[in-house]
């Protein structure tokens, strides 16, 4: 389980630095490569669960608060979320361990900072799910 948790966490860091540098910063979420990242509007393969993948943010004060709707269970459950600004800037993230009861994390938002964050949540069965939030 640790060998896979090891792997899921690098592929983790291969499909953020894509997503981070890899694409112009000025497409939209829902033209990123087909089979990279899911969204909400573009499902691709996994049409049907963008309802309990795609993950979901709200700004509550001066936090960004996210949340991904989905089941946690040592076989499947969501492995972390991210939060980055568009052109790339890490705002936070955390991993989740199978135990938690929940996929649910919080993150400071940025003094002053107004525009378009992306948020991402990571299923260990069902790969990397992408959210624009705007501020
Ligand atoms: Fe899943």
């Amino acid at each position: 389980m640790k060998g896979r948790r090891n792997f899921l966490k690098g592929s983790l860091v291969v499909a953020g630095a894509a997503v981070a540098g890899g694409i112009g910063r000025a497409q939209a979420a829902d033209k990123f490569p087909p089979g990279l990242v899911y969204t909400k509007g573009a499902p691709g393969r996994w049409a049907g669960k963008e309802g309990t993948h795609a993950p979901k943010a709200t700004l509550e004060g001066k936090n960004i608060k996210v949340v991904t709707p989905h089941s946690m269970s040592e076989k499947h459950y969501i492995v972390k979320h991210t939060v980055l600004t568009t052109d790339g800037k890490l705002i936070g993230e955390k991993t989740f361990a199978p135990t938690d009861t929940a996929a649910e994390s919080s993150y400071a938002l940025p003094d002053g900072f107004k525009g378009t964050l992306w948020v991402t949540s990571f299923c260990n069965l069902h790969d990397l799910w992408l959210t624009e939030f705007t501020v």
